[in-house]
């Protein structure tokens, strides 16, 4: 069976690889399918450790092929903050709106090229604990004066990417999808999995 797990339970990226991956004849499913899987912690310092560390975890417990992302968001002028730290920059438990309040705050009265941000994806792919392969998409952009559109999730309404007058938030997900890190992630690993498959 051509089958593979999204190692994730953020509904929103779900819904993100669910939507890059369609069309492909590769059978996809997702966590909630497989109840009591333990949830990996994210103590990695890096976008790739969490990444593998995740699909490992998932594809020990569901003993199928795992493909786990580890994203965020990097800016330079806060020394690639929040990176492995974006979901939770404002504190445990916080809202992707207190996120982007603090980091609007943190780059206030900040000129244009100071504001330079790149969101980064990182895909682990495992098949029963055993890694088969590790990729990583970027998308280079920066950071709005303001949080602006309601569509996306997380950062989106204040990322935008390079060339584009629109922030994320501001575009329908297949624009997004088009230039994301994780569609460019998703590109390089795409070709793998269908190839383990077959
Ligand atoms: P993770 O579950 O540790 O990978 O958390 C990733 C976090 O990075 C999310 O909670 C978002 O805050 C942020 N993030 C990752 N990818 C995106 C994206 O495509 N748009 C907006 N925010 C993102």
């Amino acid at each position: 069976m051509n089958e593979l797990i999204l190692g994730t339970n953020n509904q929103d990226k779900l819904r993100e690889m669910k939507a890059l991956l369609r069309g492909s004849k590769i059978r996809v499913r997702s966590l909630a399918e497989f109840p009591g899987c333990p949830e990996a912690v994210e103590d990695g310092r890096t976008f790739e450790a969490n990444a593998r560390k995740k699909a490992r975890t998932y594809s020990l417990f569901t003993g199928k092929l795992v493909l786990a992302d580890d994203s965020g968001l990097m800016v330079y002028a806060l020394n690639g903050k929040p990176g492995v730290y974006s979901a939770r920059f404002a504190g445990a438990n916080c809202s992707y709106q207190d996120n982007n309040r603090k980091l609007l705050r943190l780059l206030k009265k900040r000129p244009g090229l100071s504001r330079r941000a790149k969101f980064v994806s990182c895909m682990a792919l495992y098949d029963r604990g055993k890694a088969v392969a590790c990729v990583k998409g970027e998308c280079h952009g920066s950071i709005a004066q303001m949080s602006r559109g309601a569509h996306g999730f997380g950062y989106d309404p204040v990322f935008i990417p390079a060339g584009l007058k629109k922030t994320f938030g501001e575009m329908i997900s297949s624009a997004k999808n088009k230039v994301s890190h994780r569609w460019k992630a998703l590109k390089k690993v795409k070709p793998i999995i269908i190839n383990y498959l077959a």
